[in-house]
Order: structure tokens, then C-alpha cells, then sequence
């Protein structure tokens, strides 16, 4: 056999402003070959997630920074094509951050298998990082009950769609705020949302009123800017805010200023609260259990947006969270597994 070249994308330069396939740079170089107790992973589908264009800034957050000249860092999943790991054979798939390259070394404890009747690319979609935020921000924080009014920004995103779609299922009225009449039309088609708002063509300050006429209970931030401040406006007695990101402001060369109607919390006795998923690492096996089983029984419906060309693609496909062109979970397929038997 050839000998195996590893294609790959490393942070070249840290943004200022809006990110571009200039702070990436590309190198081909021979793939390495697993050490004791670590197995030689071969991508077949890679991540994007927002929270990465915070990784590339060197300032203080919940996990370091990715260091200049390092492979970018991103959650995949791929097919063991090495093994000195006795629990991972030749031909197992898994999933772990691998980063974005065509292979990876990984340590044990840093690949984790997919059980046989998974899909392959659920744990780094509605299994993985997007849908356990979702999950975990919704039920813990928001704490939807029946009857009560949900929204949620960035709706028909990865999060926000599964969030949304947690709240209906708790018997609350869920809104969700999305660009776009198609990304609504879903929003209202197949996840079955009570309405959805499309802040790119409508006013969202008076469509919130008329659908959301005793105020708003929980409200599921991913973007903030002027639609949390909309939101805030029309806060119910009580309401829970769940600050899970802020999209709008991800690329903005200085912080935007924050809402101006925080005093509006104070009078409705509101809770705004920061969600960050690590807290929930040692509940991911329940998170994982309770989406799958929606799944299964066809509550939830989650979208892929599947990119291809292999890794060349990836800051082209990244780019794509911050353009608003992904339509579902923005993934990347970089390989086609190998014949292993
Ligand atoms: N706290 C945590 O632990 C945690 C974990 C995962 C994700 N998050 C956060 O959840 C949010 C969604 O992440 P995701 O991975 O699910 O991505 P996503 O929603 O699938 O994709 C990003 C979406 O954001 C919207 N967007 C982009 N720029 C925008 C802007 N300037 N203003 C308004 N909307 C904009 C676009 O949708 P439209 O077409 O609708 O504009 C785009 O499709 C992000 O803020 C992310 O940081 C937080």
C-alpha cells in the first residue's frame, strides 16, 4: 500500500473582523502512524461550529485558544484504519475532535465508538455538541412548561431547531426567529412550530407582539443583538433567557453594546442565564438517550447540510454558519472509508 498523506488546515493568522480562508493556511504531509495505545482515525465527515471563530481568538474562554500553526480544531467522525487500542479495532467507527485534516492520531479516551445502530454522522449533529446544547439549555435553563410562550433565535439552525422543537414537545407554543421565508417554512412545515418569523424580511419587534400576545416565558438566544432587545421588550412576569451565543456579534471587530432594555428583567423579575454545554458533560449519556429516542419515534426532525470536495473545503464550508447558507447542521464530508477486510 502507498504510503497514507495526510491533506490539512492549520491556523495561519488569528481573525480580526469578519473570518476568511486567509487565517487558515493548507499542508500536505505524510500521515502518521498510531503509538502505543492510540489508533490512526481517518475522517469521513467533519463539524462546523460558530463557537470555532472564538476559538481562534487568544483570549481567555472555556477551553484555550487553538495555538497559531496548529491543525484547527473540529469535532468528526471517521473509520479506525490503525489500531494499537484493543477496544477500537480496524474498521470501528468513532467520533472526537480529530480536527480539520484527512487523518488523526488519537489517544485512548479521545476517540469515542458510534454504536452500530447510530448514523453515522448523528454524534457530530443532533447527538453531538448542537443537539445536547439544545437539550441541556433548554430543559435545565429555559424550563418550558405547558402552555407557556418559547422563542428562540437562530431557529432553524443546528441548536436552535432542536431547541424549539424540545420546547413543543414540553406542550409550550414555540416561535422561532429564522432568515429567510425557506428556512420559516420548515421552521412552521416540518418541525411543527406554532409560528416562525423571518427577521431578514419582517418586523421582528411587531410580529413578536401579535404571535406572542401575553409575552414571551423562555427565549433561546443564539444570535443577541437587536433581536434580544425585541425580545426583552416583550419579556413575561418571570421569564427564563437562555444566553446560549450571540452570532450577530461573533465577527464584529469591537464587542456590540449590550441590550439597552435590561432594566425591563428588573420589573418582570426575569432571569437571564449563560449556558456553556461542558457543564454538562457527565449527563451526555441521558441527553443522548432522550434526543435518539425522539428521533425514533419521529418528535424531532433535524437536518444535515452535507458539504463535499473533501478537506480543501473546510474554510470555504465554515464560512458558510456566518453567511447564514447552511441550511441544518453544517457538516463536511472529507473521505470515503477504506476497505479494511
Ligand atoms: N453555549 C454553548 O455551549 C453552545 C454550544 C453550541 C452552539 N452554541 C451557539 O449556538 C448558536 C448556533 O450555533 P449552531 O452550531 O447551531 O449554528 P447554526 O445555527 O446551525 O448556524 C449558524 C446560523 O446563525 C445565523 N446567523 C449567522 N450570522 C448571523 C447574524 N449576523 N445575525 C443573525 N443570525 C445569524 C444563520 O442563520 P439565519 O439564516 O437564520 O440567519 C446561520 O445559519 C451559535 O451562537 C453558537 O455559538 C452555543
Amino acid at each position: 500500500m502507498t504510503a497514507r498523506r495526510n491533506r490539512q488546515w492549520l491556523l495561519a493568522k488569528r481573525p480580526v473582523g469578519m473570518v476568511s480562508a486567509a487565517n487558515f493556511e493548507f499542508r500536505d504531509v505524510p500521515a502518521p502512524m498510531p503509538g502505543a495505545d492510540e489508533v490512526l482515525v481517518k475522517i469521513l465527515y467533519l463539524a462546523f461550529d460558530p463557537a470555532m471563530r472564538g476559538w481562534m481568538e487568544d483570549r481567555p474562554s472555556y477551553i484555550p485558544p487553538v495555538a497559531l500553526g496548529d491543525v484547527m480544531r473540529g469535532a468528526a467522525v471517521g473509520q479506525v484504519v490503525a489500531s494499537n487500542d484493543a477496544s477500537l479495532p480496524v474498521g470501528s467507527h468513532v467520533s472526537g475532535f480529530f480536527g480539520w485534516q484527512e487523518y488523526a492520531i488519537a489517544k485512548r479516551g479521545g476517540a469515542l465508538p458510534i454504536a452500530e445502530d447510530t448514523e453515522l454522522t448523528w454524534p457530530i449533529s443532533v447527538l453531538g455538541i448542537t443537539g445536547l446544547t439544545a437539550y441541556f439549555g433548554m430543559l435545565e435553563i429555559g424550563k418550558p412548561q405547558p402552555g407557556e410562550t418559547v422563542v428562540v433565535s437562530g431557529a432553524a439552525g443546528a441548536t436552535g431547531s432542536i431547541a424549539a422543537q424540545i420546547a413543543r414537545i414540553q406542550g409550550a407554543r414555540a416561535i422561532g426567529i429564522a432568515g429567510g421565508a425557506e428556512k420559516c417554512a420548515w421552521l412552521r412545515d416540518v418541525a411543527k412550530l406554532d409560528g416562525a418569523i423571518d427577521y431578514k424580511s419582517e418586523d421582528v419587534g411587531a410580529r413578536l407582539s401579535e404571535l406572542c400576545p401575553k409575552g414571551i416565558d423562555v427565549f433561546f438566544d443564539n444570535v443577541a443583538g437587536p433581536i434580544l432587545e425585541a425580545v426583552i421588550d416583550r419579556i413575561a412576569l418571570r421569564a427564563r433567557i437562555v444566553l446560549c451565543g450571540g452570532i450577530s456579534g461573533y465577527n464584529e471587530k469591537e464587542p456590540p453594546p449590550g441590550p439597552r432594555n435590561l432594566m425591563n428583567l428588573v420589573r418582570q423579575r426575569a432571569r437571564m442565564e449563560g449556558l456553556i454545554l461542558t457543564d454538562f458533560a457527565p449527563r451526555r449519556a441521558e441527553g443522548t438517550a432522550q434526543l435518539t429516542a425522539w428521533l425514533r419515534e419521529g418528535k424531532l426532525a433535524h437536518r444535515e447540510d452535507i458539504q463535499v470536495g473533501g478537506i480543501e473545503n473546510a474554510p470555504r464550508t465554515f464560512l458558510r454558519l456566518f453567511s447564514g447558507e447552511n441550511l441544518g447542521k453544517q457538516l463536511l464530508r472529507v473521505g470515503a472509508p477504506e476497505e479494511t477486510r
